[in-house]
């Protein structure tokens, strides 16, 4: 494990720890830009201990985290991170929610840690190395159609063409034939899930970085195909439509949700 692994890991238990204490107790909440984007104050402090962890092992390192920094991308080390993913889950108590944290060289994301700290369930991946979940090496569903295959959504916080689309290209997926489609509502474990195969592809039409970094790069690991929903590769630098897949699934799944991603004039 690399030193970079290894604080990673401590700082996703740090802020595991801290997440799981206020769990289910009363917490200040409050809204983002939309009134379905919450935010509570557990979020800034997990960041914050995330971030200062990060900085005690290396000073002078850069950040990009939710919550509160907008460090340059292009930085020689660029943490990333989402110290609570899954807020809505967390904030209706619902025990569904990570802990996400990528770390990426001059823009190529190296390292992807994303725990867990209700199942204990800890993701790791670094670049060339495989994926791993508790130390298991994890790989991607064997199935070879999307008939065999449980699809992972998600919904982001707009309520237009976003949503309107998403549940379009979801009835298509259901007439075409899947065997079922889970929205557990956090995108990073949706991507562990991709990983180990449990879903055998992920779609959500818009996310940012720190939802998506760390998972993408554990979905690849695991054998997956991980590429914005017009097949080109993720960036650091902003928010994307998001397909993480099997090889197998990923050409079918494409077909369908492609032409419907509401930036498909970018194209
Ligand atoms: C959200 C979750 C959710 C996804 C949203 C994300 P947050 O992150 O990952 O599953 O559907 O698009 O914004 O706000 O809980 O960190
Ligand atoms: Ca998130
Ligand atoms: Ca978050």
């Amino acid at each position: 494990m690399s030193s970079f692994s290894k604080v990673a890991e401590e700082a996703a238990h740090l802020a595991g720890k801290i997440i799981l204490q206020y769990f289910g107790s009363n917490h200040k909440t409050w809204t983002k830009d939309t009134q379905s984007n919450l935010v509570t104050e557990v979020d800034l402090k997990a960041e914050k201990a995330i971030v200062s962890h990060i900085q005690q092992n290396f000073p002078g390192h850069s950040f990009l985290a939710e919550e509160s920094w907008r460090d340059s991308l292009n930085s020689e080390h660029l943490w990333i991170i989402d110290p609570l993913d899954g807020t809505n889950n967390f904030a209706n108590r619902i025990p569904h929610f990570c802990v996400s944290i990528a770390y990426a060289q001059k823009g190529e994301v190296l390292l992807g840690v994303i725990y867990n700290p209700v199942s204990l369930d800890l993701y790791v991946a670094e670049k060339g190395k495989g994926a791993f979940c508790n130390g298991e090496k994890i790989q991607v569903s064997p199935a070879k159609n999307l008939s065999e295959s449980v699809i992972g959504t998600g919904f982001y916080y707009e309520r237009g063409v976003v949503l309107e689309n998403t549940l379009t290209a979801l009835l298509k997926l259901f007439q075409n034939g899947i065997q079922g489609m889970r929205r557990f509502g956090s995108a990073a474990l949706d991507l562990c899930f991709v990983a180990q195969g449990s879903f055998g592809a992920f779609f959500e039409y818009k996310l940012m970085p720190w939802d998506f970094s760390a998972g993408a790069l554990i979905v690849e690991e695991a054998g997956g195909k991980v590429s914005d929903c017009l097949g080109r590769p993720l960036s650091l630098e902003k928010e994307a439509g998001v397909v993480a897949a099997s090889p197998f699934l990923y050409a079918e799944l494409m077909k369908t949700i492609s032409p419907l991603y509401p930036g498909v004039k970018e194209k």
